[in-house]
């Protein structure tokens, strides 16, 4: 692979000794499903290798150590506690600042694969909907989403994001801004691309 960091192995290492067993093969799930996507849909797929692969690097620290990186990095106050939503924005500074990752558009994808975000680039949707549709998820209706994902991968990212924004109303929590400013996006963009036809 001919990504730019400056210590692949460091690299490897470091995602083995902060995952647990189950995330890991999750992430090489992700890896596998984001190569199919990018494949199918035309992103470029060692950026979606890549991305896919090291998306959750972040997801397991404790608390602890996730708010020292929140703090160290700078990142909105709001991440303090909340590893839910700071795994990802901490993971892309991890990439970015440990081990040099200096592609944008691979650190974006992994800054926005919980909350997904408006304008997402096309590497952002493949990350976004494979972390939801690999191999290894086993929800019963993920025979439907990898099929819809294989087809229509706006149409996926739609379904995924009124899911979880159906998901987290249910549950009275609040839903981040760049996950409705995407819900939005992808609508318009469904809209334009069937008023193009
Ligand atoms: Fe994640
Ligand atoms: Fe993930």
């Amino acid at each position: 692979m001919s990504i730019n960091c400056t210590n692949r192995d460091a690299l490897e290492d470091f995602l083995r000794a902060n995952l647990k067993e189950s995330r890991y093969r999750h992430s090489m799930g992700v890896e596998e499903m984001a190569v199919r996507l990018a494949r199918l849909h035309g992103a470029d797929e060692e950026k979606a290798a890549f991305a896919g692969r090291y998306h959750d690097i972040a997801k397991n620290f404790d608390t602890e150590t996730m708010d020292s990186y929140v703090r160290k990095y700078g990142l909105p106050e709001k991440l303090i506690g909340n590893n839910a939503l700071a795994h990802s924005k901490v993971g892309a500074e991890i990439l970015e600042h440990e081990f040099g990752v200096a592609d944008k558009e691979i650190l974006d994808s992994v800054r926005y694969h919980t909350t997904a975000r408006m304008d997402m680039t096309l590497l952002d949707e493949v990350i976004f909907v494979a972390d939801v549709v690999e191999d290894n998820r086993t929800y019963s209706d993920l025979d439907y989403y990898q099929d819809l994902a294989y087809r229509d991968l706006d149409q996926a990212c739609l379904e995924i994001l009124e899911y979880t924004i159906g998901s987290l109303t249910s549950k009275g929590m609040e839903i981040d801004k760049d996950t409705l400013e995407a819900r939005d996006w992808v609508v318009n963009k469904i809209k334009e691309t069937e008023n193009g036809k």
